[in-house]
């Protein structure tokens, strides 16, 4: 009924002499008041069709879930939003393409689809890696429901997959806190030990100092041994912070204030070594709610290390912002956080020993002690925040420290 009728007599007179040509006789205007009411009938129905097909799609594309379905020979037939932008294609891209593509290991999404399309066997939960556009693997959990047709024939399967990425960063930091806790409290223990043998090795040796001349080489020697336990007692002492870390006295403070310090107490060593300091202060961001002296200590670490990493010139650029942080992998579950990020252009971290980076005592560097990350992550932790840590060689790392507002 696309037809519109300027006036109800016309639309008769036309009805009229159409029947007419064939002779045949109807009550013509019983007839148009019948299809009259049909096409309301119908344009209605055609309405709610149209909503509940809105309805479905709403959900379908607003959901947070990827869904992919396939075919039976494994060809994508639909794709939602979600699941493009996790894998950062367009919905063209992939139409009635070949699946087994997104996955990052081909043998193993081999496995999976023989499973699915001949066996028919569907998966509760699955972990696989999915490769995107730009190469980028990201982990996913996967169901598999099959996808029938109204005369319930087998048309196919629906995935329905969620990003583990935050799931997996979350669940290796809480390996690497547990890991450290442990190593903390070992270690504490046998570190305590050690300092009363050393306390009575260091008089013993300053009682031997004073009995040589001053020009005797032993009293030199001796005096090297007083030296060394003072080095290992230092070492002692930033290991204690490490492991039994005293608890934040955490009040609102002034982040920019905080930074502006730090920079003030490491401008002279940043001259000498032609770095250049650039900041970009979020304007009106709210005061983090931290223990202040934690967390100069924490920016006084990444700030050396940015300045270690840059041989002869170079730039460090500090950043803060407001940005949501999602714990695990809740989405939903989003907080606003104060994010500062300390970036450098310094050499970089290699990919084989960024996770190693903030275990205790390792070090790349000749004269380093390796705990200068391994505190600042556990302070930042106590303090209700996350320090992450991004890098590309040659290019310099950049710091991220989430903080509570
Ligand atoms: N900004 C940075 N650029 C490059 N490498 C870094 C940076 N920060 C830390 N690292 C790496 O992490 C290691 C551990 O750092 P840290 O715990 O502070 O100990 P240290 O500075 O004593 O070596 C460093 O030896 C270095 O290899
Ligand atoms: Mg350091």
């Amino acid at each position: 009924m696309s037809k519109h009728f300027d006036s109800k007599r016309e639309a008769v007179s036309l009805i009229n002499k159409a029947f007419l040509k064939d002779n045949i006789s109807v009550p013509f205007e019983k007839k148009y008041n019948e299809l009259e009411k049909k096409y309301k009938f119908l344009s209605e129905r055609t309405k709610k069709l149209e909503n509940v097909y809105r309805f479905h799609k709403g959900i379908v594309q607003n959901i947070s879930s990827g869904i992919v379905t396939i075919d039976f020979s494994g060809n994508i037939t639909f794709i939602n939003h979600a699941a493009l932008k996790a894998i950062e294609y367009s919905y063209d891209d992939l139409i009635n393409q070949p699946v087994n593509q997104l996955f990052a290991d081909l043998y193993e999404a081999e496995d999976i689809l023989k499973d699915l399309l001949k066996n028919k066997n569907m998966f509760e939960s699955r972990e696989v890696n999915l490769v995107t556009k730009t190469n980028k693997i990201i982990p996913i959990g996967f169901s598999t429901s099959i996808l029938q047709s109204n005369d319930s024939k087998f048309e196919g399967v629906i995935l329905l997959f969620r990003d583990l990425t935050n799931l997996i960063n979350f669940r290796r930091q809480m390996e690497r806190m547990e890991r450290l806790a442990t190593l903390g409290e070992v270690s504490a223990g046998i570190a305590h030990e050690i300092r009363n043998p050393l306390a009575g090795i260091k008089t013993s040796a300053q009682v031997l100092e004073e009995s040589f001349s001053p020009n005797d080489f032993r009293a030199q020697l001796v005096s090297r041994i007083v030296k060394e336990i003072d080095r290992s007692n230092e070492l002692l002492k930033k290991f204690f912070k490490f492991a039994k870390p005293s608890r934040p006295q955490q009040e609102f403070v002034d982040i920019e204030k905080i930074i502006e310090g730090v920079h003030l107490l490491l401008v002279s060593r940043m001259k000498k070594k032609k770095i250049k300091f650039k900041s970009e202060y979020m304007p009106e961001l709210p005061k983090v709610f931290v223990d202040e002296s934690q967390l100069e200590q924490v920016i006084v670490n990444l700030m050396l290390n940015a300045m270690d990493s840059i041989d002869s010139s170079g730039e460090i650029n500090v950043k803060t912002n407001l940005t949501e942080m999602s714990s695990v992998s809740d989405k939903s579950n989003e907080k606003e956080m104060v994010l500062v990020q300390i970036m450098d252009t310094g050499k970089g971290i290699k990919d084989e020993i960024i996770e190693k980076i903030f275990n205790p005592f390792f070090t790349t560097k000749n004269e380093g002690i390796g705990m200068g990350l391994a505190i600042s992550s556990r302070l930042v932790e106590e303090n209700g925040g996350r320090l992450e840590v991004k890098s590309e060689i040659k290019k310099g790392a950049n710091f991220l420290l989430y903080l509570p507002i």
